[in-house]
């Protein structure tokens, strides 16, 4: 097999990156294809080969699954934002489902239905588009990378997004003067526009990332705050506009420092009876619909009266929902901007007797094994990389029951088999879909020390 060859093969099954797996030849070579579902029969030409496996895209479809659409979203090709619109949202939770049962094939068993979203458009609520202007008439574009790429689709239209992401982007294309970023020569001010929206009241937190630091942004402050006014006044649900600093030629969005130009400091997002502030950087799930689910796995699975480590916590959201099943809270998250506002949002749903640690995560698991410390339940909702070796070890001498709320089902799987070998067991992995049109699932999994 060689790069540009055009062969004929069944897709297999879809993998957890959401790439259709196939096999070519006597030994059965592995080869990936990107927007194919299982059973297809696709004629496919190589794009990339190593020793181990190939990667290839559609040429043909000989035979299309039946379960084969047509993308709802006019700019699916050109976008590289959603993985998958070419079937409908039933046959997508089974494919997840599907998905679940490979990774964890030794607790199939264990496996519970994914709880669907109920709302699979406009659903996204956290907004980072990425701003560039083109060569000669220097208009903004504002969009998503095309995959694998760094050019940007301009979305004037994303129908997994609340509709106002539309006008407001527009107006900062048609309004927006001062010039964007320039990758090539890393030069131009405007990198990101970042929107966090809530469900509740459609407050909005916009925020610019600009390529500068806070002291050379005296040059421009005076246009960006006239900037942000005119943006204020002609969208009233716009609440607060921030400016972050990001001069670092670096792949992360934000930098470490944001200031308020003006409004509100935060929006507020109901979830069931409680009530979060949510501020314009710190992190909170993407998709308000669907997040009251998740939670609600997590604290029906708490006992009354305990007390409870909200690790990895952010704005305190989980602990602060089961905080009617809590004697005491533990917070431990490293942002700042995160545990000022978690602390915020104990006063505002009246829970007293919580304690707030802004600290790496790790570090203070060891603290607290070192001081014997203990917890009725340990919530972990750790980012994508997971906990690891180390920090499982010392929240395993500190918790007996450990509630694990994962975006990353691969790191789920490697901590729990480390979890098993410190003694505890998965009592059931509930998938939650998050994010409808993507491969990513969301996934739940309560632990219990095992009795000797
Ligand atoms: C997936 S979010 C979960 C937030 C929160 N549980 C929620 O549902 O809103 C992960 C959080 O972990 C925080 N974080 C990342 N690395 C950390 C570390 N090493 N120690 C402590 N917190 C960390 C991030 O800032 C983020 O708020």
């Amino acid at each position: 097999m060689k790069i540009n060859d055009e062969i004929i093969v069944n897709v297999e099954k879809i993998t957890p990156q959401g790439e259709g797996l196939c096999r070519y030849g006597e030994d059965k070579f592995v080869i990936f294809i990107k927007n194919c579902l299982p059973d297809e029969k696709i004629k496919i030409k190589i794009t990339s080969l190593n020793k181990h496996f190939a990667r290839g895209e559609i040429i043909e479809l000989i035979e299309p699954s039946k379960k084969r659409i047509k993308p709802f979203c006019p700019m699916y090709n050109a976008c590289g934002s959603c993985q998958v619109q070419i079937c409908d949202y039933d046959y997508l939770i089974e494919l997840k489902k599907e998905i679940l049962f490979d990774i964890f094939k030794n607790e199939k068993n264990l496996i519970l239905p994914i709880i669907k979203s109920p709302k699979t458009k406009e659903y996204r609520h956290k907004i980072q588009f990425p701003a560039r202007e083109t060569k000669n008439s220097k208009r903004v574009l504002l969009g998503y990378y095309k995959e694998n790429t760094h050019d940007i689709t301009n979305i004037k239209f994303c129908p997994i997004q609340p509709e106002i992401v539309n006008k407001i982007t527009e107006f900062i294309r048609n309004n927006y003067k001062l010039g964007c970023y320039q990758e090539k020569n890393k030069t131009g001010l405007l990198k990101h526009v970042v929107m966090r929206i809530s469900s509740s009241d459609n407050g909005i937190l916009l925020t610019f990332v600009l390529n500068l630091n806070e002291e050379k942004f005296k040059t421009v402050k005076n246009h960006i705050s006239d900037f942000a006014e005119k943006i204020k006044d002609e969208f009233k649900d716009i609440k607060g506009f921030f400016v972050n600093f990001n001069d670092k030629n670096t792949n992360n969005i934000l930098g470490n420092k944001t200031i308020k130009i003006l409004g509100d400091d935060f929006i507020l997002q109901k979830l069931g009876d409680k009530i979060f502030k949510i501020g314009a950087v710190s992190f909170f799930q993407v998709n308000p619909w669907i997040t009251e689910e998740l939670f609600k796995v997590v604290k029906e699975n708490i006992k009354n009266n305990s007390t409870i480590l909200d690790a990895y916590g952010g704005v305190g959201a989980i602990g602060i929902f089961a905080s009617d099943k809590a004697r005491k809270i533990t917070l431990v998250e490293e942002n700042q901007n995160a545990t000022k506002m978690a602390k915020e949002n104990y006063e505002l749903n009246n829970f007293k007797n919580y304690e707030i640690f802004s600290d790496d995560a790790k570090k203070r698991f060891k603290i607290f094994k070192d001081e014997k410390r203990t917890f009725d339940y340990a919530i972990l909702d750790p980012p994508r990389s997971g906990v690891e070796k180390e920090g499982l070890e010392d929240i395993a001498s500190i918790s007996k029951n450990i509630i694990y709320v994962s975006c990353n089902p691969i790191t789920l799987k490697r901590d729990m088999e480390h979890l098993k070998t410190l003694g505890f067991e998965p009592q059931f992995i509930q998938g939650v879909d998050l994010f409808p049109y993507t491969y990513h699932i969301e996934n739940v999994i309560l632990f219990k020390k095992e009795q000797k």
